[in-house]
């Protein structure tokens, strides 16, 4: 037997393979299960005592280089393959890639993202599909509170408890239930709401949300931050204006409008003659949520403000319809090739 072994040892050492069948035979005869490899393992209960050992280690020699030659065979072969699909000419100039553009949502969003970090914000993202807690309780709408009708929600079929976010209001809870002030956040993200599609509104569209908490932290702070915002956003001369409002989330709660950038705050169609375009809601977070989030609101106040990024791309780039950004159409889209 050992001398069977070491005749097959060097047949495998000088085996030579140049072609599909080759290799499929040498596996066959060598390194399959039910190759002659097996065989010999097979017989090895029969070998006396005394040669065990040398017979053993025989074999585990030929097992061993048998692999390595399969190894050898099958790297040799996909070396072979690659080299048969190569194109006869090498020096054919290659398929051509266009490059795509930036999406506009995404080059208003990393706008508003980076004026913000410049001014100590940093981003803070939760999920799309809320509970109830993190979208509305927390942020001070009671169930059945009539607020909750500002807003037509979706809600996921497997768990009534479940719904998609109606505004990105909810990473406010999900940050302070997690950190103590001071809490600087913006939170950018994609909201639904149930709305039929149209010109103006959208079942999806997406926000950014900003929260401030400290303590001594005053409405004339964020109006301060708000006008950086503005200007930074739509040019040094852009005027603001805060309108009182409600949101259950806030106390005191307002809306703020930007001077016209089309006629200078003059009127023209595009601010309906009123000289002014809303942007966004905002206002001094209400204790209550402060406490529903565990931060003490008898020693930190903040405020917050939320605005949607389809309105503010509509208003520096003229978008006329809200259905153009989610239709895809290249048409719409190579429009923004130049823009970073
Ligand atoms: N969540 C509000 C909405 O979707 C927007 C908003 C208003 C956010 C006021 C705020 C805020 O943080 O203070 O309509």
């Amino acid at each position: 037997m050992q001398e069977k072994i070491q005749q097959l040892i060097k047949e495998v050492e000088s085996y030579i393979v140049e072609s599909a069948e080759q290799l499929d035979a040498y596996k066959r005869k060598f390194t399959n299960k039910k190759g002659i490899i097996t065989d010999l393992f097979k017989e090895f209960k029969n070998v006396p005592r005394e040669e065990k050992r040398t017979v053993g280690q025989l074999l585990n020699t030929l097992k061993t280089k048998a692999q390595e030659k399969l190894k050898e065979f099958q790297a040799a072969a996909l070396a072979n393959n690659t080299q048969e699909d190569r194109p006869d000419d090498l020096t054919l100039p290659g398929d051509a890639h266009t490059l795509g553009a930036r999406h506009p949502l995404s080059i208003v969003l990393n706008k508003i993202v980076s004026l913000f970090e410049k001014i100590g914000f940093k981003v803070a993202e939760g999920p799309e599909i809320e509970d109830d807690w993190h979208n509305f309780e927390a942020l001070n709408f009671p169930p059945n509170h009539p607020a909750r009708d500002m807003q037509d929600t979706f809600f996921v079929q497997r768990n009534p408890d479940w719904l998609l976010r109606t505004h990105t209001s909810s990473v406010q809870i999900r940050t302070m239930e997690k950190n103590q002030p001071p809490i600087r956040i913006l939170s950018p993200g994609r909201v639904y709401r149930n709305e039929a599609i149209s010109a103006r509104a959208h079942c999806f569209f997406h926000q950014v949300e900003g929260l401030y908490i400290d303590k001594d932290v005053s409405f004339a702070d964020m109006k301060q931050v708000l006008l950086y915002f503005a200007r930074e956003m739509f040019g040094d001369n852009t005027r603001i204006r805060l309108r009182p409002s409600y949101f259950p989330f806030t106390e005191i709660s307002a809306e703020m409008d930007v001077s016209c950038g089309v006629c200078n705050g003059q009127g023209c169609n595009v601010c309906k003659y009123t000289g002014w375009t809303e942007i966004m809601g905002c206002g001094m977070v209400d204790p209550h949520v402060l406490d529903n989030c565990g931060i003490d609101s008898k020693v930190y106040s903040g405020y917050a403000f939320g605005m949607g990024v389809e309105r503010i791309a509509q208003m520096l780039y003229k978008v006329p319809d809200l259905r153009l950004y989610s239709q895809n159409d290249i048409r719409f889209l190579k429009q923004f090739e130049k823009i970073q």
